[in-house]
């Protein structure tokens, strides 16, 4: 049977700042969420929260980017933002970006990752949903996950993962279409390398088995400053990524997040800090972080998904946020300095922009000495 997995997110408001979405917000969605699955449209549905962030998890025959599956997520966010306004909420509605539905939440402000799998006997797959960062924090946990024998032991121990994976990377800096780049391990190791090193510009968008010619991951790359042209929150990203038998195991795909990684984000979008991996249902706190990652592992059968196994939710997983914790800690105490904030053309406020502009007054053109 061909199933569709659409993991669709956004940011509608929140409690208290940039923190968590309410309760009542979460229970319309599931309302809202339950009347496609009993009309039909759905077969079977999660809605989380990571941060600020609600993901939909929705389950369906229709294939990816359908329209009618894209319409009921962005309705369902249109839901959430009524009840975030009515309470009062921050940020309502603040992925939204455009104010009518043109067919694929794409571009649009909420961020998407799509699979249609011929389902196997066994099913399980992993959904990573990250708060405070952009698209790329991606890029090292999913490179290593599937390239790298460190992580990835099955390149060693498994016979057909020797032909290795292939990798659709997104210029995410192209506003005008989608730019994307084709290119497998081993054969093109360090170009990928040089284009995934910048993070902020080009993007894991999916990851092909070469075996079996079998999509193995997805994942969002939408850039909301490049739709609004201004900062109005950052990405928060979601993924999917298959597992097990012909794919690395979850826990392979699990063990780069161990180096809990400095990616950019954080508060006002503009500093580097470590990421940690966190347990469902987290909330945003210190200096508007840290950014955040959960995963839920599943199982899916003709449609309908099993209880999630909360992957970060386990002893190991304590020691890597204390160490997260020191390696933000650490950035921290040097403030704004070099490379604690974000470079000049990442910078999400304008702020520093506009003031360099008036500082130019105060330089002067030293006369040189007789
Ligand atoms: C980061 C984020 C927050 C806000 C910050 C200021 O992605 O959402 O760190 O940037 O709380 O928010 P505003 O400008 O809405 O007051
Ligand atoms: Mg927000
Ligand atoms: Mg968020």
């Amino acid at each position: 049977m061909k199933t569709t997995l659409s993991l669709i997110k956004a940011d509608t408001g929140s409690v208290g700042g940039h923190n968590r979405p309410s309760e009542a917000m979460l229970a319309k969605a599931r309302e809202f969420q339950a009347q496609a699955m009993s009309k039909g449209l759905l077969i079977d549905s999660r809605v989380t929260f990571t941060g600020d962030d609600i993901a939909l998890l929705m389950t369906h025959t229709k294939g990816v980017d359908n329209p009618d599956i894209h319409k009921l997520a962005w309705d369902t966010f249109i839901e959430t933002t009524k009840i975030a306004k009515s309470q009062g909420l921050y940020g309502a509605g603040q992925d939204l970006l455009k104010d009518a539905f043109s067919g694929n939440v794409r571009g649009m402000g909420p961020g998407s990752a799509e699979i249609e799998l011929e389902e196997r006997p066994a099913e399980p797959f992993v959904v990573f949903a990250a708060d405070k960062c952009g698209p790329g924090v991606f890029n090292y946990p999913l490179f290593e996950g599937f390239a790298n024998p460190y992580h990835n032991a099955g390149l060693l121990l498994a016979p057909d993962f020797g032909a290795g994976f292939t990798f659709n990377i997104m210029d995410v800096n192209n506003t005008e279409a989608d730019s994307v780049a084709t290119m497998a391990v081993p054969a093109d190791y360090y170009d990928i390398c040089t284009l995934l090193r910048d993070p902020n510009h080009y993007v894991i968008e999916s990851v092909v088995e070469n075996a079996t010619g079998l999509t193995a991951a997805v994942a969002s790359t939408s850039r909301l400053h490049n739709i609004a042209g201004k900062y109005v929150g950052k990405d928060d990203p979601v993924a999917i990524v298959r597992t097990q038998k012909q794919f690395p195991s979850t826990g392979e795909i699990l063990s780069p997040w161990a180096l809990a990684h400095y990616t950019l984000g954080d508060n006002r979008g503009s500093h580097h800090v470590a990421v940690m991996p966190v347990k469902q249902g987290s909330i945003i706190s210190y200096f508007d972080g840290p950014t955040i990652v959960s995963a839920a592992g599943y199982c899916v059968h003709e449609g309908k998904l099993t209880e999630a196994v909360d992957l970060f939710d386990q002893p190991f997983w304590d020691i890597i946020r204390n160490k997260a914790s020191e390696k933000t800690l650490e950035m921290r105490r040097q403030g704004f300095y070099g490379p604690a904030m974000a470079g000049m053309d990442e910078l999400e406020y304008t702020g520093v922009v506009e003031n360099l502009k008036k500082l130019k007054d105060k330089f002067a053109i030293r006369e040189h000495k007789k």
